[in-house]
């Protein structure tokens, strides 16, 4: 059965198992949703939020006006690889959603002029108003998006390495270590951070300790997903496994 969590830096949900945190956070969108149909939703890719996405879609709800940003996207891709964040996103979320093709975002990861391409990244967010709900996984290392480990509080959409143990964790994504990208496009922690209401979501064991250190562990730019203990609003959706090692356990 679910339950929640008091916790001093987040409002804590916890599942079962996947599943059902994908329910308890579809719930978190699908309330923002109704009371706002055009809602600005930050969109993460990996395996995190899947359950979320088949959650969101069996609702039935109307995303039609909602617009949706990708956190990131792989540089060096050729155009419509299936690992693509693109081309994931497309068929993840903008189809089984419905969403507008035409309000759904991810940054180009094609060209050369990536400065000026991630710049006009922030500033089509800004455009839209900002996100209202920004969906977050994180990595083993505390990455959120791909803002790996030392990078800015204050950094904004930008080329950034993929550490060599986020590359490892994604292989399982392609057919080998050697085709994972080594450089991708990422909103910057700063710009993260600017979304109303920060949702980020982790289950299993391997996830625990990330949780621990991103809920309770030291503030810094060592471990990116820290920064959420400074965010005013954050729901975090956890199942039994990715909330074993958090210090207070006293349910509501
Ligand atoms: C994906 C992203 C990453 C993932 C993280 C966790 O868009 O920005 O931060 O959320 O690497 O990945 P999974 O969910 O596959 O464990």
């Amino acid at each position: 059965m679910a339950s929640s969590l008091k916790h001093p830096n987040a409002r804590i949900l916890i599942g079962e198992d996947a599943e059902e945190t994908g329910r308890l956070a579809a719930q978190v969108l699908l309330d923002v949703v109704t009371t706002d149909p055009a809602a600005v939703i930050g969109l993460a890719t990996g395996s995190s939020p899947l359950p979320l996405y088949s959650a969101l879609a069996a609702s039935g709800a109307d995303f039609s006006a909602v617009s949706g940003f990708a956190l990131d996207e792989y540089l060096g891709l050729p155009e419509g690889h299936p690992q693509s964040y693109a081309e994931v996103v497309r068929t993840e979320v903008t189809e089984p959603l419905g969403l507008d093709p035409a309000l759904v975002h991810t940054p180009d990861p094609q060209g050369e002029d990536h400065a000026a391409r991630a710049a006009a990244y922030d500033a089509a967010i800004a455009a839209a108003g900002g996100i209202d709900v920004q969906i977050l996984g994180i990595g083993s290392n505390g990455h959120i998006g791909f803002n790996e480990p030392g990078s800015a509080f204050d950094s904004r959409t930008r080329v950034v390495p993929l550490a060599e143990r986020t590359r490892q964790d994604n292989a399982r994504f392609f057919g080998s270590l050697a085709e994972v990208p080594d450089q991708c496009v990422t909103q910057g922690i700063g710009t993260i951070f600017e979304a109303r209401h920060l949702l980020l979501i982790a289950h299993g064991a391997h996830k625990a300790d990330a949780v621990r250190l991103a809920l309770e562990g030291p503030v810094g730019e060592q471990f990116p997903a820290s920064v959420i203990q400074r965010h005013p609003q954050v729901t975090v959706v956890l199942d039994r496994e990715a909330a074993a090692r958090l210090g207070q356990r006293a349910s509501d």
